[in-house]
């Protein structure tokens, strides 16, 4: 009986390749409709175009201050680019107080303070012209490399009284109230961050993926097939391919997702702070992975098929010792657990016992680990299809007369969950174009070097032009 009742708690995650293969074509109009005049707001996907339009030359030079917010460390960097060699990075990481994550002037003269200080502590001449490149995880309608209206706040930020602003019109006049003599020249995605960077040193890099606290993807599409530029006189007149921010977390918000979509992934959206919004992102990405995997986990607890010794059928379940234990569950206890081998369980027993739940049973433990693999596995594979999706557009635009494409990925997810590239791999063998080969590359806080590298070059040509 309590199989039967697992099975059915836990067979809505199972998926399967014809399911891939749906959303597949689902998301493929959805990127098509976002690139075409008018019918933006019939499509899920933003498809965003970043005024990027060339790949690092290795010939970028020069010293360049950068800025990484939107992921779950803060970071400031210092870049510094030689032609032909590894570029040389002083970074720091900072958390920024979740205070901070509320109104965009606190957060900007936050992290303003914050840049200060690493210039003086790294002996930057405070007298000296220096060039910024802002990586900003989150949804940006740009009209120009340094021009950005900032759309939808996402992954738990609010930043109300920056909807519909310029982000780099704001960030640079409080740059310029606290005295830096310090210029925004791009302002760019975490996505295109990664790809630049990983595009720096592996020229065949098309696509840049974001697996962490959020979910994103950008890739390079042909620029006459983007209906969306509003102003072409800002582009190099050699221009042909220009990087697209898909947005892809947003997938679903209309509806297109519902065969996928279980009750416990209704559950974690009416949680969360923006609901109906990034519906893709909340299947997939770390912010939400492990409170779906303690949802689910709640659910095996009442039915009375885990944690049996310690439940109490008289409580609310909210409220209840394993129940309450089980809410602290992260994403990177998942990670943890799934590290697992063999039947002793030891790490899954460890993440238990960290939560306070050290009475576990074998038959508990395999159940829990069980469930995790689950939900990790259908995330990786949703994004095996997205990434699909994206390398069939690249090939069928033949923009590319390559035969191979490197994807540069980035983000904790990505990063520490033992099996996640091993299942993407996977599907991507069944799901990818034939002849396309393709190279999965991680780009490790190489967001940050990417916009220092689309600084110096917006801040060349625009030194070229006077
Ligand atoms: C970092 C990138 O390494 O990964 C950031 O430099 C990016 O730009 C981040 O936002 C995403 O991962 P996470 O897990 O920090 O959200
Ligand atoms: C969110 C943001 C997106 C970002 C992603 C990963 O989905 O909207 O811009 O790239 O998180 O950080």
């Amino acid at each position: 009986k309590d199989y039967t009742e697992l099975m059915r708690i836990t067979s809505p995650f199972h998926i399967t390749v014809e399911t891939l293969a749906h959303l597949m074509t689902t998301m493929e109009k959805h990127c098509q409709m976002g690139l075409e005049p008018n019918t933006n707001s019939s499509s899920d996907l933003k498809m965003l175009p970043t005024y990027v339009t060339n790949l690092p030359t290795r010939k970028e030079q020069g010293d360049i201050l950068a800025l990484d917010l939107g992921g779950t460390n803060f970071r400031t960097l210092l870049v510094k680019l030689h032609p032909n060699n590894e570029p040389q990075v002083i970074s720091e990481a900072h958390i920024v107080p979740d205070s901070k994550k509320l109104l965009a002037n606190d957060l900007f003269e936050f992290i303003v303070d914050v840049l200060k200080q690493f210039m003086i502590r790294n002996q930057l001449d405070l007298e000296q012209e220096y060039v910024l490149g802002f990586t900003f995880s989150f949804a940006c309608e740009q009209i120009a490399l340094n021009k950005g209206k900032f759309l939808t706040p996402s992954k738990g930020w609010v930043l109300s009284d920056l909807i519909g602003q310029d982000v780099v019109q704001v960030l640079q006049r409080i740059i310029y109230q606290k005295q830096l003599k310090v210029k925004i020249t791009a302002l760019i995605n975490d996505t295109v961050g990664t790809l630049m960077a990983c595009a720096y040193h592996e020229n065949t890099c098309r696509v840049g993926v974001i697996l962490g606290t959020g979910t994103n993807a950008c890739y390079f599409e042909d620029i006459n097939k983007i209906h969306t530029i509003s102003d072409r006189a800002v582009l190099p007149t050699e221009a042909t391919e220009m990087i697209i921010n898909t947005e892809w977390g947003a997938l679903g918000e209309g509806g297109c997702l519902d065969m996928l979509i279980t009750n416990f992934d209704r559950e974690i959206d009416r949680i969360s702070n923006n609901p109906g919004i990034h519906i893709f992102e909340k299947l997939i990405s770390g912010m939400y992975m492990g409170r779906l995997a303690a949802e689910v986990l709640a659910s095996l607890i009442n039915q009375g098929i885990i944690l049996k010794t310690q439940r109490d059928h008289k409580q609310s379940y909210r409220y209840y010792g394993p129940f309450h234990a089980l809410y602290m569950l992260q994403t990177s206890h998942i990670s943890e657990i799934e590290l697992d081998t063999g039947h002793t369980f030891a790490n899954t027993r460890n993440v238990l016992k960290k939560l306070g739940l050290d009475y576990a049973t074998n038959t508990d433990c395999a159940i829990i680990s069980y469930t995790c693999r689950l939900i990790s596995r259908r995330a990786a594979m949703l994004t095996a299809a997205a990434i699909a999706v994206l390398m069939k557009r690249l090939h069928e635009n033949k923009q590319v007369a390559m035969k191979k494409i490197c994807i540069g990925i980035d983000g904790s997810l990505y990063r520490f969950h033992p099996r996640f590239n091993m299942v993407i791999q996977r599907h991507l063998k069944i799901l990818a174009p034939v002849l396309l080969n393709y190279e999965l590359r991680i780009s490790a806080d190489g967001s940050g070097i990417g916009a220092a590298i689309c600084a110096i070059t917006a801040n060349d040509a625009r030194q070229a032009l006077h």
